[in-house]
């Protein structure tokens, strides 16, 4: 069976890539070669990326346009309101918007082949996070090893890799960057704050505004992360009882993203009482607000007390659905079915999130992973896994964050990042995120509605053999003849009506999309 999906795809005169298989997976993967599905990119323009954005009256604008094609690439701003301008060179926006209001304006980018325009809305207001986020953050790879080089080459991989002009945008440091007490490594020592009773970063990191300038000077955004305890998860100075210095500091330091996860909160804390896991998100969001900085913030505190519920409520754009998905290096595999598919089907997970709140399963774990043995391995996830990785965060609107080795990606690996059409679904302007249809045993048939009036529709096989997954027009609510589209080969199937099948891998996934036929 897996031999005719190879000719079925060259059949279509659709190149494959066939690349060694990785071996390092479960048995089964060792036979399951990595197969690029995503085409090269084309020489001609394409706009990528998010095609709406939330900024807050009176903060610091910055969203750089991604767009592929042959460079250089002229950038343009039709409409673009009062406070805010394009480098045509850089294809950046900057300024201030000072009232609030939704602007709608075409972007342009053009090339010696042509040019491509693309609507482009701004919205100014409360609202941040109108669609998913999506960038990197260091955890996964370089958990306690994380240092300012490393961020900086981070970001120059983001550019360098293409991955910023898919609609890459954030640059992440985890937890490990602030001083670490009892610690006998002279470069985690120190004071933990300064004499005002600022936080300091330890000795890895020099200079943090040097370091978000460096990133914000490539167009891209800074995160940073903290708990409300005494301590972090990995036992580092943290915010409790600091929380209005430390959102100063950030700014001060030129942050847009904070990652406020738990652990030693539950020292302060019940973690059975609702209003206990709410209030110090409360605090911390309150102080947020009061910026004239925006600053995302996505609450890691493991999808307790049903987060989803109540975390849009309390100020948070994001929030972690489930523990960690890469907790256990080898449960990597099970994980993504637990926490990905069952954590979010039983609990309706699609109802709660949208535009400026998103249910978060936690980051792509694809190419070099810490095993957390003091390695950097390829990541355990079978091809067909990683697939069905990408493919699932998608559909459910997921924040799409790669939490392995940006500096060191194989071309499988970039593939599955930057394939735009199944970005357009995570990123669809819409926001309303899928979910499942139907379940036949293993096979699980996913939808997410469209802002164009199409749907993305996932087959996904959760089997250990290669199997046929059937997608009914009655399961997925709409009727008559549709256009399908396979959009990891960004490949048009033709018409169908009633249903569509598929076989699909072990493990695997088939993403479609399809259009009512007019
Ligand atoms: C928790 C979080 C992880 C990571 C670590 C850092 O486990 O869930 O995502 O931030 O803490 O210590």
């Amino acid at each position: 069976m897996k031999k005719m999906r190879f000719a079925l795809a060259a059949g279509t005169g659709l190149l494959l890539l066939i690349i060694n298989s990785c071996g390092s997976g479960p048995e089964s993967s060792a036979v399951e070669p990595k197969i690029i599905l995503t085409p090269a990119p084309s020489a001609n323009v394409r706009i990528n990326g998010a095609k709406i954005f939330g900024v807050r009256p009176g903060s610091p604008f910055l969203f750089k346009i991604p767009a592929t094609g042959k460079k250089p690439l002229k950038y343009e701003v039709l409409n673009l309101p009062e406070g805010l301008a394009c480098n045509p060179e850089t294809g950046m926006i900057t300024g201030t918007l000072n009232s609030s209001g939704k602007f709608m304006t075409t972007v342009r980018v053009t090339n010696e082949l042509g040019k491509a325009e693309r609507e482009f809305s701004i919205v100014c207001g409360d609202d941040l996070a109108l669609t998913p986020h999506m960038g990197w953050n260091s955890w996964y790879v370089w958990e306690n090893h994380v240092t300012d080089r490393i961020m900086r080459d981070a970001a120059d991989a983001m550019v360098s890799s293409g991955m910023i002009d898919h609609g890459y945008m954030y640059v992440n440091i985890d937890d490990c960057w602030s001083v670490k007490p009892g610690s006998a490594d002279s470069t985690l020592m120190g004071e933990e704050r300064d004499k005002n009773g600022m936080i300091n970063a330890n000795g890895r990191f020099p200079d943090m505004k040097a370091l978000t300038d460096y990133i914000h000077s490539k167009g891209l955004k800074a995160g940073i992360y903290t708990s409300p305890g005494v301590l972090t998860c990995g036992g580092y100075a943290a915010a409790y009882g600091n929380e209005e210095k430390d959102v100063a500091r950030y700014v001060e330091w030129g942050y847009d993203f904070l990652k406020y996860d738990w652990c030693s909160y539950s020292k302060i804390g019940r973690t059975d009482l609702l209003s206990d896991l709410q209030k110090p998100y409360i605090l911390i969001s309150e102080l947020l607000k009061k910026q004239n900085r925006d600053i995302v913030l996505n609450l890691c505190q493991y999808g307790m007390g049903d987060v989803w519920k109540w975390g849009r409520k309390i100020g948070g754009q994001s929030w972690r659905t489930a523990g960690d998905l890469g907790g256990s290096f080898e449960g990597i595999g099970k994980a993504l079915f637990r926490d990905g598919f069952d954590v979010y089907s039983s609990d309706s997970l699609h109802l709660y999130a949208g535009p400026g709140g998103w249910n978060d399963p936690d980051y792509l774990l694809l190419g070099y992973l810490s095993n957390w043995k003091g390695e950097t391995v390829p990541t355990p996830l079978t091809p067909n896994e990683q697939y069905t990785h990408v493919s699932l965060w998608s559909i459910v609107a997921a924040p799409l964050i790669f939490s392995g080795d940006i500096a060191r990606m194989d071309d499988f690996t970039l593939s599955l990042l930057t394939n735009d059409e199944i970005i357009d679904v995570d990123q669809d302007p819409l926001g309303k995120p899928g979910y499942r249809v139907s379940r036949d045993g293993d096979l699980e048939v996913w939808k997410r509605d469209l802002e164009d009036g199409s749907i993305a529709v996932g087959l996904f096989n959760r089997g250990e053999t290669e199997t046929e997954v059937t997608a009914l027009w009655s399961d997925l609510g709409i009727s008559g003849k549709q256009k399908l589209r396979d959009l990891w080969r960004q490949l048009d199937l033709g018409s169908f009506d009633g249903k569509y099948s598929a076989s699909v891998g072990r493990h695997g996934t088939v993403m479609l999309r399809m259009w009512p036929e007019k």
